[in-house]
């Protein structure tokens, strides 16, 4: 992996050891169900064993309690909230994915200074994200306060930056009441663990009910991540993505990736429906109005590949062609049946998750 040969000498040395450590409790700690975590006396890389209110930094004691103080802000309907931060999207994608499956509500650590890619190169170890992950005391600062008001369940996400949690997801934790609501972390990486970064957030936050947490890649599998939810003893929803060429429902198979992940999310909260023209003579292209996650790469579709084309369109086959799309499912009938679909003239697409 990239991050990984990109690491040299002494620190390379140093996250060696740690992995060695993190790992070892990793094994200790994946067997079975995830355990429950009491905050309070947890063991961490950065400082050992310390206890919740040491964790948090001179002065931040007080903290809003129980996030009910506000009796004019809604409660939502739903209990299951995501929450994460993602600096390039890959942690997004999950997220996105694990909301649709927990029909949970999704809320973005916003960072109040957007990191750039030069703050994110982590080739220079001077540079801003990985200078805050060697200052235990850094504390970026957040645009927007998330109200975990109504919310019993929150999964919080974000990417593992030198074996840690980035350092805002500290601001997060120690700036709210976790009191009575179930925590479950999970990160993102090139390839780390997610070695302490759990338990460091849950000491830090002095509350909450916090479960062991996970990692995955960006391509985990629904089958994964779903695996993962019921282990957590959250129901998953039986939703599925469902596609409509103009009024027939056609037998879709998606992909397990972060495009389809985030065009679930788009979806999640009402049918889309895109307006398609032909093209070529082999294929139906629409935009979705807005750009998701793509991973390009050249691909020869064929009839009933579902492909994302330059970020935001979609394209339906019914002939085949080569270019660089990112792929996005199969619609599982015959060539004959794709092109009575899709060879006739225009037609819309609705894209439903319910
Ligand atoms: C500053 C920095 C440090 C990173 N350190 C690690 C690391 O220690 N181990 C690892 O596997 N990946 C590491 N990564 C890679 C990210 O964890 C990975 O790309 C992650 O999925 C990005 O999530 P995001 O797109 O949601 O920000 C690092 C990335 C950055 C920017």
């Amino acid at each position: 992996m990239k991050v990984f040969s990109a690491m040299r000498g002494s620190v390379k040395k140093l996250l060696a050891a740690c992995l060695m450590i993190s790992v070892a409790l990793v094994f200790a700690a994946c067997s079975g169900a995830p355990e429950q975590r009491a905050p309070e006396s947890v063991p961490t890389a950065e400082t050992g064993q310390i206890t919740a209110e040491a964790a948090a930094p001179a002065g931040e004691t007080e903290k809003p309690s129980q996030e009910t103080e506000n009796p004019a802000e809604q409660t939502p309907a739903r209990t299951n909230l995501v929450v994460y931060f993602s600096a390039t999207g890959t942690t997004r994608g999950v997220a996105e994915r694990i909301a649709a499956l927990t029909g949970a509500d999704l809320a973005e650590i916003v960072p109040a200074q957007p990191y750039t890619s030069e703050d994110l190169n982590y080739n220079d170890r001077t540079t801003r994200a990985s200078a805050e992950q060697d200052d235990s005391a850094a504390r970026p600062e957040i645009a927007e306060d998330i109200s975990l008001r109504g919310y019993t369940t929150v999964f919080l996400g974000y990417p593992i930056w030198w074996g840690q949690a980035p350092r805002i997801m500290s601001t997060f934790v120690e700036s709210h009441d976790f009191s009575g609501m179930t925590m479950i972390p999970f990160c993102t990486s090139g390839s780390s663990d997610i070695g302490q970064s759990d338990d460091t957030l849950a000491a830090q936050s002095g509350s909450g009910n916090w479960l062991q947490g996970r990692r995955f890649a960006g391509s985990v599998s629904e089958g994964q991540l779903r695996e993962w939810i019921d282990e957590t003893g959250i129901t998953t929803a039986e939703k599925t993505l469902r596609l409509f060429i103009g009024d027939t429902e056609v037998p879709a198979e998606w992909e397990n990736n972060a495009s389809v992940g985030a065009l679930i999310g788009l979806v999640e909260s009402g049918p889309l429906t895109v307006s398609m023209s032909m093209y070529g003579g082999f294929e139906q292209v629409g935009p979705l109005g807005t750009s998701l996650p793509r991973d390009d790469a050249q691909t020869s579709a064929d009839y009933g590949d579902i492909v994302l084309y330059s970020g935001d369109q979609i394209v339906i086959f019914y002939g085949s062609n080569s270019w660089s799309y990112t792929r996005l499912g199969h619609i599982g009938l015959s060539k004959q049946e794709m092109t009575d679909l899709l060879s006739a003239g225009n037609v819309n697409i609705t894209l439903k998750y319910d």
